[in-house]
């Protein structure tokens, strides 16, 4: 007979980074937005189901999520929107989906850890609490404030004028070979260079909270190209051909600013661009482009509010 007991179901939405980038690790401030991409899971607790997924590397991240919740997810299908390697934390919506399938009473924070862990534990990379941070507790027409430090955080509201859009720069790279775990050596180790884009870094971020509080698109902008230029040459994350695009990008019509977004090394890129100016990005770019809004992350209902950051 068939039985639905047991029956799980969760739902997570990928992220983008606005800006703080490679300072989640380091205790600084990040602002991040959950969007409107989405990862669905299903389980059963039954030997019968096979893993179904198409996100890269999908059974070693649920193997490490069940480890981390203490529950073994069997016969798992994973349905998603978010391309794996798009740059939107296709691995972050993957693990915070199965959290809030298993348990959804968790509290946002606490899952946020527990994924942080697994997809260290999956990977070995020793990535920061951002991407899965902003999947759980993100809200729709906000970005969110976050203070990997204390975990405190607050929402800002997100213009309704701009969109944002993520480049595909076509150089895909999994995390695990590129040198994130030598970056965030160095940067812990103060290496200068490291350290100055880590310092002006944080200080982008409180200047970029400031310019939405104004609505200074033109600041946003501004601050967008100034955080790639410190990724490219003092954290050195950036490669030529993302360099290329992302001029491409400064110069579309109606394109605010533009920077290399997530962990680099290849990857995407994030635009800030004015509402309907989509296509103008695409011609300049010449590369594929997602353009995303604002959405609530998987815990963010039952975690209503959060604490001033
Ligand atoms: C990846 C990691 C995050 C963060 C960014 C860089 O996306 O998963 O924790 O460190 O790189 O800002």
């Amino acid at each position: 007979m068939e039985s639905n007991a047991g029956t799980w179901h969760g739902r997570a939405p990928g992220r983008v980074n606005l800006i703080g980038e490679h300072v989640d690790y380091l205790g600084g401030v990040v602002l991040p937005a959950a969007v409107n991409r989405h990862t669905e899971v299903t389980g059963r607790p039954s030997a019968e189901w096979a893993v179904e997924s198409r996100v890269k590397g999908g059974v070693a991240y649920l193997r490490a999520i069940g480890e981390e919740l203490g529950v073994q997810p069997q016969g798992v299908r994973v349905r998603s929107e978010i391309p794996s390697g798009s740059g939107l934390s296709s691995s972050a919506a993957l693990l915070v989906a199965v959290a809030s399938g298993l348990k959804p009473e968790m509290d946002g924070r606490e899952a946020a850890l527990a994924c942080q862990r697994a997809e260290q534990r999956a990977t070995g990379v020793q990535v920061g609490v951002m991407d899965q941070f902003a999947s759980a507790l993100g809200r729709r027409g906000h970005a969110l404030l976050l203070d990997c430090g204390t975990l405190e955080y607050r929402m800002v509201p997100f213009p309704d004028e701009l969109d944002i859009a993520v480049i595909d720069s076509g150089e895909h790279r999994s995390l695990a070979r590129t040198p994130y775990n030598q970056r965030r050596r160095e940067a812990e180790a103060g290496q200068p260079n490291r350290r100055r884009h880590v310092d002006s870094e944080i200080a982008r971020v409180h200047a970029f909270v400031d310019a939405l509080e104004r609505d200074d698109f033109t600041r946003l902008g501004n601050l967008l190209k100034e955080s790639h230029r410190s990724l490219r040459d003092d954290f050195e994350v950036s490669t030529p051909h993302v360099d290329a695009l992302v001029e491409k990008a400064w110069a579309a019509k109606g394109c605010f600013g533009a920077r290399i977004m997530g962990a680099g090394f290849g990857g995407s890129i994030l635009a800030l661009i004015e509402r309907g100016s989509e296509a103008a990005l695409k011609a300049a770019v010449e590369q594929p482009v997602i353009v995303c809004s604002t959405a609530d992350g998987a815990f963010a209902r039952a975690n209503e509010g959060g604490r001033a950051a």
